[in-house]
C-alpha cells in the first residue's frame, strides 16, 4: 500500500454517507487498505451500505473498478491464435447456460476463458454444478488455462486467488451485509474480474425479474448500461442482453440435474428456452469476436458436444460417467386442472438451495445430486394429480422446508398463456 494512513476511513465513510464524492486517490487508498487488512470489515461494510444508498457517480465507479483490478494480476491471452470472448451472467435460477455455451462458442472458432463462481444464496454456481461430474477439477494454474484454450478453445474454471482479490473480500462482505443489490457495486465486482481476466470481448447476460438481483427492467437496464460503459472504457468490446428471470431457466435447478440438462442441449435436445438463450448469447459472442458462423448449425452438428467432452476430460472429469443420484426423491403433484401460467424463480431457487444445492455461507459443502425439476413449462396444460415438481436431496429432513418454498411457486390458471420471450433487450 503506497499511501498508508493518507486517509481516514471514518472520514471517507462520512463523506459518502452524506452524499458527497470520493476523490480518486481516496478510492485507491480505501480499496488497497481494505485488501491489505488496514481498513476493517466493519468500516468497509459501513462504506458498502453508504454506497448502497448514495451510489457512485461514473468517475468514482471507474476509479473503484480500476482500483479493484490493481489489487491483483492481469491475465494475458494475446498469444492465442483465436479471438477471446467471454460471457458473464448476473446470476439466476436454473442458469446453466455457461455449460453448453462455452464449448459451443469454442467449436465455432473463438477462445472462451470462462472464469466462473460458486453459488451463494438462491442463485446457483457454475463450478458447483460442474463438480457433480466425477473427477472434474475447478482450479487450474494460469499456464494450464492457456494450454487448454490453445488446444480445446474453452475452459471453465475458478478465478485464481490473484485475480481482483479486493472483489473476493468485498463480495463475501456484501453477501452478509445485505449490500449485494447495488448497481455500482455489482458493476465494479463483475467488470473488475472480467477486465483483469484479459478477454478481448464480453457479452453480459443481465437477468431481470423475481429470481434476479435486479427485480425491475429499469434497474436491469441501468446495470447493463453501466457495465457496458465500464467495459468499453477499459477497451473490452462489451455488449449486454437483458433476459427474463421471473421464471427459472429450463426444467431444473441444482447441480448434477443442471449438468444433465446441459448435456441434453449439447446432444441437440433440451428445453427450448435454454437452447434459445444459448444460441442468442453465442451469436452475440461470435459477432463480437468477428466470427461469421451459425451457432445453431454447429450445435446440431455435434461439434459442441465433442468440445464439451474434451473440455471436461482436460480438467480430470469423465464426461460419460453417471452423475450422482440423490438418496431421496419427493414428487409434488398438481392440485387442479388448468395451465401453468407462472413459475416463481425465487421460490424454485430457494427450494433447490434448501435441498442442499447451495450453501448458507462460503466454504460449506454442497450436494452434487440436490435440486428441483419441474415437469411442465409456462403455458403447458396441467391435470390434477400429475407430477409438477421432483425434489432431490441426500438429506431427507431438508424436504419439508423445500416443499414449503414451493407452496405458491406454481400458478395454475384456467386460460393458456403463451411462453414468454427470454431475450428482452440488447444494450451495446
Ligand atoms: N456477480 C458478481 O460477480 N458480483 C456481484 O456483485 C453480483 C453478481
Amino acid at each position: 500500500m503506497s499511501t498508508a494512513n493518507a486517509y481516514d476511513a471514518v472520514e471517507l465513510i462520512r463523506t459518502k454517507r452524506d452524499g458527497h464524492r470520493l476523490e480518486p486517490a481516496a478510492i485507491r487508498w480505501l480499496i488497497d487498505a481494505y485488501t491489505a487488512g488496514a481498513v476493517s470489515d466493519e468500516q468497509m461494510s459501513a462504506m458498502a451500505m453508504a454506497i448502497f444508498f448514495q451510489g457512485l457517480d461514473r468517475d468514482e465507479l471507474v476509479e473503484w473498478t480500476q482500483a479493484m483490478i490493481a489489487t491483483g494480476e492481469r491475465m494475458d491471452f494475446s498469444s492465442l491464435d483465436r479471438p477471446t470472448v467471454d460471457k458473464h451472467s448476473t446470476g439466476g435460477v436454473g442458469d446453466k447456460i455457461t455449460l453448453p455455451l462455452a464449448p459451443l462458442v469454442a467449436a465455432c472458432g473463438a477462445a472462451v476463458p470462462q472464469l466462473s463462481g460458486r453459488g451463494l444464496g438462491h442463485t446457483g454456481g457454475t463450478l458447483d454444478k460442474l463438480e457433480a461430474i466425477p473427477g472434474w477439477r475447478a482450479s487450474l494454474s494460469n499456464a494450464e488455462m492457456l494450454n487448454q484454450l490453445n488446444s480445446i478453445g474453452a475452459v471453465i474454471c475458478a478465478a485464481g486467488a490473484g485475480l481482483a482479490p479486493a472483489d473476493k473480500k468485498l463480495y463475501a462482505l456484501r453477501d452478509v451485509t445485505a449490500t449485494v443489490e447495488s448497481i455500482p457495486m455489482i458493476s465494479a465486482s463483475i467488470m473488475s474480474k472480467k477486465i483483469a481476466e484479459g478477454t478481448a470481448s464480453l457479452v453480459l447476460d443481465v437477468k431481470t425479474g423475481s429470481g434476479a438481483f435486479m427485480k425491475t427492467r429499469e434497474d436491469s437496464r441501468n446495470l447493463a448500461t453501466t457495465m457496458v460503459e465500464i467495459g468499453k472504457g477499459a477497451g473490452v468490446n462489451t455488449v449486454a442482453l437483458i433476459t427474463d428471470m421471473n421464471a427459472p431457466l429450463g426444467r431444473s435447478a441444482g447441480n448434477g440435474v443442471e449438468v444433465a440438462e446441459s448435456v441434453e442441449v449439447l446432444a441437440g435436445g433440451g428445453p427450448s428456452d435454454v437452447v434459445e438463450l444459448t444460441v442468442a448469447l453465442a451469436r452475440e459472442m461470435l459477432s463480437c469476436a468477428g466470427i461469421d458462423t451459425d451457432p445453431a448449425e454447429v450445435l446440431a452438428s455435434g461439434k459442441a458436444m465433442d468440445t464439451w467432452k474434451a473440455m471436461i476430460r482436460a480438467q480430470g472429469g469423465d464426461p460419460d460417467a453417471a452423475l450422482p443420484a440423490p438418496r431421496h426423491t419427493e414428487v409434488i403433484t398438481a392440485e387442479a386442472d388448468g395451465y401453468l401460467t407462472d413459475l416463481d424463480a425465487m421460490a424454485v431457487g430457494l427450494a433447490a438451495w434448501r435441498l442442499g444445492a447451495g450453501r448458507a455461507k462460503q466454504g460449506d459443502p454442497v450436494q452434487a445430486a440436490a435440486g428441483v425439476s419441474w415437469h411442465v413449462g409456462i403455458g403447458d396444460p396441467v391435470r390434477a394429480g400429475q407430477p409438477l415438481f421432483s425434489l432431490y436431496t441426500d438429506t431427507e429432513d431438508r424436504i419439508e422446508r423445500a416443499r414449503q418454498a414451493l407452496d405458491t411457486a406454481a400458478t395454475i390458471g384456467s386460460q393458456p398463456v403463451s411462453a414468454r420471450p427470454v431475450v428482452l433487450e440488447r444494450i451495446s
